[in-house]
Formats: structure tokens, C-alpha cells, sequence
């Protein structure tokens, strides 16, 4: 029995002399739990040694149990300091790992922009939509119908040749100016109406520095009763002065087109010379008649500019064709 005691003593203190290095030597979190299970788990050395117990007598059981409990405490506490000391450092590797370095230098994106034309043209559109006018479109491929023949321009019509353009087999054709959205947008709407129709348009033009195969254009079209030219005038006066600036120079040049009567030019002054912005009018009675619109009581005017044109005066580029090479250089100017 004596020996028993003693052995019981010996094992208990030769394992506090054991483990307690064992638990400040290691280094990582997973081999600290390794040691736990090893010294205090339920199959673990100390309930080993407990076993013995059971030959003791009851006297000396509980100095054994004291001196266990002892020895278990100071594991326990040697355990859970070492666990706090590896999770602290874990903690501190891991800010380290994850520093944020706010003085490097960032990754360069370059940051795309609106091209110089689509920007003039939310522009234009902003301004007339100010004025309460609503945005309509139509289809690049039209008819002859809506592009010539409901535009007061027949078969046979002269004026049909300064548009001779890209005709498809089917007869349709790449439709010469956005007029032809006034008569699609007509036929749908009853007066009073105010328009503004921008789009590409496609002519047998010869290219150079203000000409294009392929252009852009802006419509508007206003019918109601008792619209005057007088009422034209006032709003491109307004337009271009929220356009260009207060000081812009504008003149209205008497011309010819078969879908207004009476017509006129619209030129702006671009590098000290006259420069045509696009077409206008008083909308032609045979038009309003063709969409079913009494000429007696309803009047209109219509305009077509040339958003290239706008471009052009806007940053007094010197050649439309600056516009369709998608050299950075240039466009990024803008
Ligand atoms: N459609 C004409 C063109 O492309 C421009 C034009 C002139 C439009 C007079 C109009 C207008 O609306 O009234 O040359």
C-alpha cells in the first residue's frame, strides 16, 4: 500500500515534470490540443494514473487526489497560457500578412469616355428635351416611301438626285436623313407634336473634311396650330445659343426642300467662314395632308442638322474624318 502511494506520488510529479516543457515548447495550436489529450483527456495520462487509485486506502486517497488536482490545475494553467500566447501570435502573423500598404502606387485602368459626337448629340437632345420635346427613332433601312415619296419628294423629283444613295435589292433603301422619322412618327401621333429624331444617315457623298458617307443626323419637327416661322427662328436662336455660347453667330439662308415652304439653310460661323449646320422649314401642307393632318388648321417647322457639323464648330475641329479614326490622341482631347 505504502509503495503504491509513493509510486502514485512519483508518476503524478514526474508528469508535471514532463508535460510542463513539453507545453512551452510547442508551437503550434493543433500540437497544443495533441499534448492536452495526451495529459488530461479522458484516456489521457493523469486519468491513467488515477486509476491506481483504487488500491489506495481511504486515508491516503485524499492526499493523492490533492496532489492530482494540483498537478491537473497547473497543466490546465500552463495549457491555457500557451493557448492564449499561440493564438495572440497567430493574430499577429496574420495583421502582418495583411497589411494594407496605402502609400503604393494603384494599378492603372484607363478610363474609357464618351466619344466627341454621341457627347454633342445627348447635348442637343438635352437642350430641345428642356424644351419639351420628346425623343423619337426609326430604322436605318427604310422605304422609298418613308424616306422620298411621303416626303413630298416623288419618283421623278429632281432633288432626289443630291441624295442618291445606297438602294438594297429589295428597293428599300439606307435612309438619306432622319426626315423620315416626321412621317413615321406623324402617321402614329395626332398634333400637337415636338419631336427630336437623331440617327445615322447614309449618302453617295464624296468624303472630305466636312462630308461623309456615313453620318449622324438631328430632326425636329413641331406641328401644332398657329406655328409660325417666326416660332423656327426663336427656337434655333435659343438652341444654338445653349449650344455654342450667347455670342454665337447664326444666319438662315433662304434654300429649297421639297418637304418645307417656304425653306431655309442654317449656317454657323466655323473658323471665320459660313459653315451649314442643316435644313429647315415651314412643313410643306402636301406632307401634313399625306399623314392625314388638316394643313387648314395645323402648321409646323422642321430642322435637320449635321451633329458632325456641331462637332466641328463646338471644338473647331478642322476635318470631320478626325471623328471616325478612333485615334486616342485626338479623341481624348474632348
Ligand atoms: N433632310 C434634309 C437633309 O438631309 C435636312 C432638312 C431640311 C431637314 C429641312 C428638315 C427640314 O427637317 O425641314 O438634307
Amino acid at each position: 500500500m505504502t509503495t503504491s502511494l509513493n509510486e502514485l506520488e512519483t508518476q503524478l510529479v514526474a508528469l508535471k515534470q514532463e508535460a510542463t516543457p513539453a507545453i512551452a515548447k510547442t508551437d503550434t495550436l493543433d500540437q497544443l490540443e495533441q499534448l492536452r489529450v495526451n495529459y488530461l483527456g479522458k484516456k489521457g495520462q493523469l486519468s491513467q494514473i488515477l486509476r491506481g487509485m483504487g488500491k489506495l486506502s481511504p486515508e491516503d486517497r485524499p492526499r493523492i487526489g490533492a496532489l492530482a488536482n494540483e498537478v491537473k490545475e497547473a497543466l490546465q494553467q500552463s495549457l491555457d497560457n500557451k493557448r492564449q500566447e499561440l493564438q495572440a501570435a497567430q493574430i499577429q502573423a496574420k495583421l502582418a500578412a495583411e497589411t494594407l500598404d496605402v502609400t503604393m502606387p494603384g494599378v492603372y485602368k484607363p478610363q474609357g469616355r464618351i466619344h466627341p459626337l454621341n457627347s454633342i448629340i445627348d447635348q442637343v437632345l438635352d437642350i430641345f428635351v428642356g424644351l419639351g420635346y420628346t425623343v423619337a427613332t426609326g430604322p436605318e433601312m427604310e422605304t422609298d416611301y418613308y424616306n422620298f415619296e411621303a416626303l413630298n419628294t416623288p419618283q421623278d423629283h429632281p432633288a432626289r438626285d443630291m441624295q442618291d444613295t445606297f438602294y438594297l435589292p429589295d428597293g428599300n433603301l439606307l435612309r438619306t436623313h432622319t426626315s423620315s422619322v416626321q412621317i413615321r412618327y406623324m402617321e402614329n401621333n395626332e398634333p400637337p407634336i415636338r419631336i427630336i429624331a437623331p440617327g445615322r444617315v447614309y449618302r453617295r457623298d464624296t468624303v472630305d473634311a466636312t462630308h461623309s458617307a456615313v453620318f449622324h443626323q438631328i430632326e425636329i419637327l413641331a406641328v401644332d396650330e398657329d406655328i409660325t416661322f417666326g416660332d423656327l427662328k426663336g427656337t434655333l436662336k435659343v438652341f444654338f445659343q445653349e449650344l455654342f455660347g450667347e455670342d454665337v453667330d447664326v444666319r438662315l439662308r433662304a434654300s429649297y426642300f421639297p418637304f418645307t415652304e417656304p425653306s431655309a439653310e442654317i449656317d454657323v460661323k466655323w473658323r471665320g467662314k459660313w459653315l451649314e449646320m442643316g435644313g429647315c422649314g415651314m412643313v410643306d401642307p402636301n406632307v401634313l395632308k399625306t399623314v392625314g393632318y388638316d394643313p387648314e388648321i395645323y402648321t409646323g417647322f422642321a430642322a435637320g442638322f449635321g451633329a458632325e457639323r456641331f462637332a466641328l464648330v463646338m471644338h473647331q475641329i478642322d476635318d470631320i474624318r478626325r471623328l471616325y479614326t478612333s485615334d486616342l490622341r485626338f479623341l481624348q482631347q474632348f
